[in-house]
């Protein structure tokens, strides 16, 4: 429905010293891909990924950022600073960052409306745990992320963001939601936006899956009609295996 994407997450793996080899590898085996490829990389490897990926389809993003525009943030690193770089994607949210870093559905909204503002494309991370999987209250608790995520952005802006909806007990852990578990999942996301803003913005949302995404279960994936794309984190690290992904849409 929405536009494809598909998105890799290095989480804190590679070194600057290997990412513009790296990334060169990722353009040339994704030529011809049917969708946009962003390579989400780790601070200090942003700037050799925009150079290489620099005149080519390949987009870069970071994996977070600060929601303040500059100041006493010892560590953190502003909007401006990643535009002024050539980054353009940002993910938000992410469900490590929710749980090592104090990440709230509050500095999500802070963080997404900053990104907006700087004309950076947030890629939103929502998800459930396993116990909350279990309990029955897996779109109540989406419901609730989407809408604190999105509080006070217009229906222009929030089309703008890419939704990722990652169940926590899928990352890293081998265990891949089932192509119906993410549909139903992805498609209750678009019934929400729906609800948020108008039946035909719903629409036009890019609504990824992410979570042991990998070059076998992909294309089953994305088949769906709710699911525009991934978030791919471990298969991310290997070119080959990103792309076969990309080539899946
Ligand atoms: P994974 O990670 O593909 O390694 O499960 C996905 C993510 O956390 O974005």
């Amino acid at each position: 429905m929405g536009k494809y994407i598909v998105a890799g997450n290095w989480k804190m793996n590679k070194l600057p010293s290997e990412t513009y080899d790296y990334v060169k590898e990722v353009v040339e085996a994704t030529k011809g891909s049917n969708c946009e490829v962003v390579c989400c990389t780790p601070y200090v490897c942003l700037a050799p990924a925009i150079e290489a990926a620099k005149g080519t389809h390949v987009k870069i993003g970071a994996e977070n950022l600060h929601f303040e525009d500059k100041g006493a943030y010892t560590g953190e690193v502003s909007a401006d600073m990643l535009v002024d770089l050539g980054v353009q994607y940002v993910i938000i949210g992410h469900s490590e960052r929710r749980e090592y870093n104090n990440e709230t559905d509050e500095t999500v909204n802070l963080k997404t409306k900053k990104a907006l503002e700087k004309g950076l494309i947030p890629i939103v991370c929502v998800g459930e745990s396993l116990e909350q999987r279990e309990a029955g209250i897996t779109m109540d608790l989406i419901a609730i992320q989407i809408k604190k995520a999105f509080a006070d952005i217009s229906a222009e802006d929030a089309k703008k963001v890419v939704i990722a909806y990652e169940p926590i007990w899928a990352i890293g852990t081998g265990k891949t939601a089932t192509s119906d578990q993410a549909e139903e999942v992805c498609g209750g996301i678009r019934k929400i936006l729906a609800d948020l803003y108008c039946e035909k913005c719903s629409l036009e949302f890019t609504i990824q899956y992410g979570g042991s995404m990998n070059p076998g279960n992909a294309a089953e994936l994305m088949a769906k009609p709710n699911i525009d794309g991934g978030l791919i984190g471990g298969a991310s690290l290997v070119a080959e295996n990103f792309a076969a992904i990309t080539k899946s849409c």
